[in-house]
């Protein structure tokens, strides 16, 4: 799909608990910087989410929040949930009640989460550098199972949930897959378990038909057991990998363990128009919450990949990632990153990514 650059945009906020608001707050003062640079006009109104959407509302997804998600071009989330909620059923839960709610609500199925070196001595890799692209079917899967339950059976007690695609559901994210293998290195893994579940032959069939339309990508299907150690021992052979929505779950924190730190991945998830949400991969950390110590790389990356895929200005996006790899290839360290070494605060951090947008020579409006 083009592209245009939007001259003006609605992006919605929802920062919701732990560490979101502070996260957030540094992505949005990037991509106000960024945008001012590009003839981009901003409007960003603030929505709720998640436990703060509970403790002022009683629901982790209000229908004021939906509303102003429907009316905006894209969404920056921080984080949801934590312990105050952890228990509370999944409907009413800041994690399947909020975000998930949010994604599958608004069919945000292409899940895109870039994984590169960006600390090298972070990594716990021998290999120079990884830079691999997790495209995360997002709306069904194990998580959305059709049937799921909980109930007693004589004298114990059973859990259940199913993996279940369509065909279609399959093939729309596989097109998307494909279509970035084509835009990178040409090279696609497809991730599943076809050795032992059907929806995963299913996924392997139609993922096979797709590629008949794509000859310039080069497919690989991987057991998802065999792909989790092959990204250990050979992270620089993977380009692109496509998978099912639990697989890229657990895979997306794996590829956050390679390039060393959960706050350096950013992620974004798309609908079949640019519409998207983005968000760091990362959790609440409720533990860190207001401390000032959360590494806001990952929640300002996402706010690139949103001026890149949903509101067209290639060019801004690229400004913030240039900013936020100068300031860490200068050794700027948040306390994740730091090891033994000086760290600064999360806003110090925020502070010299806005200055190195700043410093950088004005961008054409892309
Ligand atoms: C993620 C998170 C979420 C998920 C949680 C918060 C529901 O782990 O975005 O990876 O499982 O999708
Ligand atoms: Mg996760």
């Amino acid at each position: 799909m083009t592209r245009l650059p939007a001259n003006e945009a609605r992006v919605a906020v929802l920062s919701g608990d732990g560490v979101g608001p502070e996260v957030t707050h540094e992505a949005v003062r990037a991509l106000r910087a960024a945008a001012t640079r590009a003839g981009l006009g901003l409007t960003l109104e603030h929505g709720l989410l998640g436990g703060a959407a509970i403790e002022e509302t009683g629901v982790p997804l209000p229908d004021d929040t939906l509303a102003l998600c429907e009316a905006s071009d894209a969404l920056l989330v921080g984080a949801v949930g934590g312990p105050r909620w952890d228990g509370l059923p999944a409907d009413r839960n800041p994690g399947p009640g909020g975000l998930l709610r949010l994604r599958r609500d608004l069919d945000l199925f292409a899940n895109l989460r870039p994984a590169s070196t960006l600390v090298p001595e972070a990594s716990p890799l021998r290999v120079p550098t990884v830079d691999i692209l997790l495209v995360r079917e997002a709306v069904g899967g194990l998580y959305f199972s059709p049937e799921r339950g909980r109930r007693r059976d004589g004298s114990t007690e059973i859990g259940w949930d199913t993996m279940s695609y369509t065909a279609e559901q399959v093939r729309r994210i596989a097109v998307v897959a494909f279509e970035l293998a084509a835009a990178r290195e040409g090279r696609l893994a497809s991730v599943d378990k076809a050795n032992v579940l059907e929806s995963s032959r299913l996924w392997r069939d139609v993922v096979d038909e797709v590629a008949s339309d794509f000859p310039q990508v080069t497919l690989d299907h991987l057991y998802v057991d065999n792909c989790a150690m092959q990204l250990v021992l050979r992270p620089q052979d993977f380009d692109v990998i496509v998978t099912e929505n639990l697989f890229g779950d657990v895979l997306s924190d794996e590829l956050a363990g390679l390039v060393g730190s959960l706050g350096l991945l950013p992620s974004g998830s798309l609908r079949s128009d640019r519409f998207g949400l983005y968000e760091p991969v990362h959790g609440s950390a409720p533990d860190i919450a207001g401390t000032g110590a959360v590494n806001p790389a990952a929640a300002i990356l996402s706010a690139a990949m949103m001026l890149r895929h949903s509101l067209g200005h290639d060019s801004a996006a690229a400004d913030i990632e240039r900013a936020v790899a100068s300031v860490l290839r200068r050794g700027t360290r948040t306390p994740d990153l730091a090891g033994a070494g000086p760290a600064v605060s999360t806003s110090s951090f925020g502070d010299a990514v806005v200055a190195e947008i700043e410093r950088h020579p004005a961008a054409e409006a892309s």
